[in-house]
């Protein structure tokens, strides 16, 4: 049997240029979705995976997002004193357990492999998971939990991919694959922002990842890829047919939120999915469009 996922690698150290000037003083993780930083749909999925130790890739500037997952006391004790209980409840929810958190950083921009390469001693030689806050993805069970559910059966390194349109390979990780079963599929290839005309399928790395440890003895080499950079996507390439590697199809909501234009998306799509947000959200566009 696999060995369960416990951990959970999340790089945060990117400068998140394309939010200037809204990023200058602050992580572009904490940027929010509706009611709460983009960081913490990341963490809530894991969490909702059973996976629950930490280790957070940052760089500098980026200490919001340790205090985010703190206790804040003086906050909570005004809460508690205002009888502001179900604020209170969210801000306490958004903590993780003491001594679940790791805060490492990336002290070079070398690329998302080498920010991977970072959590190494504190992953240890055991599957984890990574989540690419940028991209958030909705559904039940979460895109993590899916995973998780998928490397119980088969073990090895698996992948969550999405069709994109030909012309955004060139975006994204794309990986070849063969017999698709139940959205599950064994992993032939992978190539890290291929052309269009080069690029061996449409089907698209969106961030979720569990992978085995090995990954970081090809990491350690530090070979450059695509873009000048160390790519994750290089070395989980050189453990194709050597243990067993899955790309599982995921159906559920995704957006990316490294653009502008997704990040707007996501706002709007969240607030119109969640319960409390739906109604008004609508009569808000109705209103906007009409103006
Ligand atoms: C990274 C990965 C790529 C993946 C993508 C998903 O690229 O390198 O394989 O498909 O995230 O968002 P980036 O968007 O950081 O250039």
């Amino acid at each position: 049997m696999a060995l369960s996922v416990r951990k959970a690698v999340l790089p945060v150290a990117g400068l998140g240029t394309r939010f200037l000037p809204a990023t200058k003083a602050m992580p572009k993780e904490m940027l929010t979705v509706v009611d709460r930083p983009l960081i913490q749909y990341a963490v809530e999925e894991c969490l909702a995976a059973g996976v629950e130790e930490f280790v957070f890739v940052t760089g500098r500037n980026k200490g919001a997002l340790e205090d985010h997952f703190d206790t804040a006391y003086e906050l909570e004790a005004t809460l508690h004193e205002r009888g502001k209980n179900h604020e209170l409840k969210l801000t306490q929810q958004a903590t993780i357990k003491a001594g679940n958190a790791i805060f490492t950083r990336q002290q070079q921009p070398l690329g998302l492999g080498h920010a991977i390469w970072c959590a190494r001693d504190w992953v240890g030689r055991e599957p984890f998971a990574v989540l690419l806050p940028d991209e958030l993805t909705i559904d039940s069970p979460s895109c993590t939990g899916q995973l998780v559910a998928a490397h119980e059966r088969t073990g090895g390194n698996v992948v969550a991919v999405m069709e994109v349109p030909r012309e955004q390979t060139k975006s994204y990780g794309i990986a070849a694959v063969k017999d698709e079963k139940d959205s599950l599929a064994e992993v032939t290839g992978l190539v890290e922002k291929p052309n269009p005309e080069e690029s061996p399928s449409t089907l698209a790395i969106i961030g979720r990842y569990i992978l085995q440890p090995e990954v970081f003895d090809h990491l350690d080499r530090h070979e450059k890829g695509a873009g000048g950079e160390i790519q994750l996507t290089d070395a989980m390439a050189k453990m194709v047919g050597h243990c067993p590697f899955h790309a599982l199809r995921y159906r559920g909501l995704r957006y990316d939120c490294g653009s502008r234009i997704g990040f707007l998306e996501a706002n709007v799509a969240v607030a119109l999915h969640r319960a409390d947000t739906t109604g008004e959200t609508r009569a808000l566009l109705e209103r906007v469009l009409k103006a």
